[in-house]
């Protein structure tokens, strides 16, 4: 298995997501490592030819990506070992016609991605990444990664409820971030575009996701907890891509899909709930000569694990939890279990990762949600009802889920690669 030191694996973490300020980045940050290992990049226009044992990748859109290992094993006799995880976070996205002046300030107009936690984006160092197209047809990867923009408090002296209330923005008025003082001469497209060495008439769209300036770090007395941006849910990233990249043969076909807009549903061409899990399996199937009856037996005998973060139990909010169900930062792998099938987890698929948390040695958590509490959801039901395989929701488990700043435990990462390791090789 990858690295045995826990640390070591949260290191690399916390540099994977470093790099990966924006989906787009994430997918680069990924396809980067899979190319320094020796996997193929495919694309979805060319026509496929894969052999036994090969290693490859494609991305759609720029900001999903599939990975997969052909499996020694004739497809239909082994299936499909399949892990999911998504590339995006919750967050503000820079609009089309963003830079604009406002009283003597330059400011730059944001929308809401998903559900972030507003508030935590008050007072930092921000940046910006995401890809910017160019008049002559090329995509660029932009990250201006210093401190840009800023989202100050109102001071206390003039919100004096802010502690008692919580800290409130009306998401049109009162969340475009601040850039300078406005000047004659001086625009906020200029930014981007000597970020980008370009000329800012060759600009002609952009997908940019404010991120925070400040690294990932290491924390705690003994550095046994983690804080940075986007654990949610490039941790489950990146421990499924450090568990592909340790397969070295695999019986079965090895599979991480990484999607694009979950945050916001995953009705995409690139999400989860899109076309592009089912149209990389289908060509998988054809490229390896099966026809459509040996595709649904191998089908039938894949299992999808769906990784995405679980909510840690956090002692000063007790009541927040249930009390039966409390998952411990750097207890272990948490299994996520909803009978309104929120998570895809069965009976049968819950024991089945038991299994493998014990055969890699690993601890595990059972979690369920307050009953009284509206749960969240995952790809996991959406890719298990696309593709009819069996599926189950797991994640490590964190604090401040959609905060910019999450946190979570050291000790869990390099578990979690270990029975991701176990799942792709079983
Ligand atoms: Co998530």
């Amino acid at each position: 298995m990858p690295t045995a030191d826990p640390i070591q694996s949260a290191r690399d973490l916390l540099d994977y997501i470093d790099a990966s300020p924006s989906p787009w980045h994430a997918v680069a940050t990924s396809r980067q490592r899979l190319l320094a290992r020796g996997y193929t990049e495919l694309e979805e226009t060319q026509r496929w030819s894969l052999t036994s044992g090969g290693r490859y990748f494609v991305t759609r859109g720029d900001s999903s990506l599939i990975a997969f290992v052909l499996g020694q094993q004739p497809l239909a006799e082994s299936g499909l070992r399949m892990i999911g995880a998504h590339t995006d976070s919750p967050g503000l996205r820079v609009k089309p016609k963003a830079p604009h002046t406002c009283d003597g300030v330059m400011r730059l107009g944001v929308e809401v991605y998903g559900g972030p936690i507003l508030a935590t984006f008050a007072d930092r160092d921000l940046g910006l990444a995401g890809r910017v197209h160019l008049r002559d047809g090329t995509v660029r990867l932009l990250h201006i990664d210093k401190p840009l923009l800023r989202l100050p408090n109102l001071a206390i002296h003039m919100n004096r409820e802010v502690n008692e209330s919580g800290l409130k923005f009306n998401k049109q008025t009162e969340l475009p971030l601040l850039l300078g003082i406005a000047e004659e001469g001086k625009s906020a497209e200029q930014v981007f575009a000597t970020a980008l060495g370009v000329d800012g008439n060759d600009i002609l769209s952009w997908e940019l996701a404010v991120c925070d300036t400040q690294k990932g770090s290491l924390w705690g007395p003994q550095e046994e907890f983690i804080a940075s941006s986007r654990l949610d849910n490039l941790a489950s990233c990146h421990a499924a891509l450090s568990a592909l990249l340790a397969v070295d043969q695999s019986q079965a076909t090895a599979v991480c899909a990484f999607f694009d807009h979950e945050e916001v549903g995953s009705e995409s061409a690139v999400g989860a709930g899109g076309s592009f899990v089912a149209d990389v399996v289908a060509r998988i199937a054809a490229a390896t000569g099966l026809d459509e009856e040996d595709r649904r037996r191998a089908l039938a005998k894949s299992f999808f694990v769906s990784a995405d973060m679980a909510h840690g139990w956090h002692p000063n909010f007790p009541a927040a939890y249930e009390p039966q169900h409390r998952v411990m930062v750097n207890g272990g792998p948490v299994i996520k279990h909803n009978a309104n099938q929120r998570y895809s987890t069965g009976a049968d698929t819950a024991a089945r990762f038991i299994g493998l948390c014990e055969k890699a040695g690993v601890p595990w958590q059972q979690y369920a949600h307050r009953t009284d509490l509206g749960c969240g959801s995952t790809i996991g039901p959406i890719v298990a009802a696309r593709l009819g395989m069996p599926s189950v929701d797991v994640g490590n488990p964190m604090w401040a889920m959609h905060s910019l700043r999450e946190s979570a435990g050291a000790l869990d990462h390099g578990r979690m690669i270990a029975v991701m390791g176990e799942a792709l090789a079983s």
